[in-house]
């Protein structure tokens, strides 16, 4: 619903643009959660779009758990591996750039947190971010290393996984895998930022993974105006004052510009 009471969800016009462009332009805290529809303007695949071709006779738990990991690390790595080497062919998009830029221009404003495990908003420049889901170029173990100063991942014989030369510690990738916690801290700031922020503005995702999927919740009923920016309907459309419905790429520089 928006102010007046009724459903603002279709295409944007400009008068919505320029409306909700005068509210991010007058907020003081504002906070930007991102999904995979921010990268897929970059050619990065979403993580179902990623499982199709050679892929798509995999059930996502077996490419993305640990009990997946442990029963065949070839496959689960060489996944990975693809996904990598897309990531690393992208490039940040018009959308990480105007939140980028936003940033810059306003510090202090503005808090982002992404459940994407991509770099295109560091590489957009984007300064700090909350990352819910990890990182998709950095290697960990896949076990704690029982040395008082840990083995470094990176020097780790190379395979499919590469492996510790000494105790055969597995390399994985460091995301987050259906089950896991997410990394420390994360949440908790993510959630400060979502109850303190005066706008919330929810790029490309679909509001289906949880807890992230909150976030726009505790920033509504903490008084927040709450805005999604996703061509298709999400699960937490309703929670907003307002759904544009248009693509990262297209919309963000509208509403983000000077
Ligand atoms: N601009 C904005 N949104 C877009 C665009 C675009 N160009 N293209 C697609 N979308 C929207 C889709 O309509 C969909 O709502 O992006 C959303 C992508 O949904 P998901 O693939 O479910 O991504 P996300 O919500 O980020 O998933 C959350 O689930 O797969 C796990 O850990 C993974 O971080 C991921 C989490």
């Amino acid at each position: 619903m928006d102010e007046s009471g009724a459903s603002a969800s279709g295409p944007p016009d400009a008068a919505t643009i320029a409306r909700w462009r005068a509210e991010l332009a007058r907020a003081a805290r504002v906070c930007v959660l991102t999904g995979a529809g921010m990268s897929a303007e970059s050619g990065i695949p979403t993580f179902r779009d990623a499982m199709s071709g050679l892929w798509s006779r995999f059930d996502p738990a077996e490419l993305a758990s640990e009990a997946g990991f442990r029963a065949n690390p070839a496959r689960v790595w060489d996944w990975y591996a693809e996904r990598r080497a897309g990531v690393r062919r992208a490039q940040p998009n018009a959308g990480h750039l105007a939140l980028a830029d936003f940033a810059a221009r306003r510090p202090g404003v503005l808090t982002l947190v992404t459940q994407n495990v991509d770099d295109l908003h560091q590489r957009a420049g984007q300064v700090d971010a909350i990352w819910l889901h990890g990182d998709i170029g950095a290697d960990r173990w896949l076990d704690r290393c029982p040395r008082r100063a840990p083995c470094d991942p990176s020097r780790a014989a190379p395979g499919r996984p590469p492996r510790c030369a000494d105790c055969g510690n597995l390399v994985r990738p460091g995301v987050v895998w259906f089950g896991e916690m997410l990394p420390d801290g994360a949440l908790d700031a993510a959630e400060r930022a979502a109850a303190a922020c005066e706008l919330m503005l929810v790029v490309g995702t679909s509001g289906a993974v949880w807890p992230a999927a909150g976030l726009a919740s505790i920033a509504r009923d903490a008084g927040a105006r709450v805005l999604i920016v996703n061509p298709q309907a999400s699960e937490i459309d309703a929670v907003a004052h307002a759904v544009l419905r248009g693509t990262a790429a297209v919309v963000l520089p509208a509403l983000l510009r000077r």
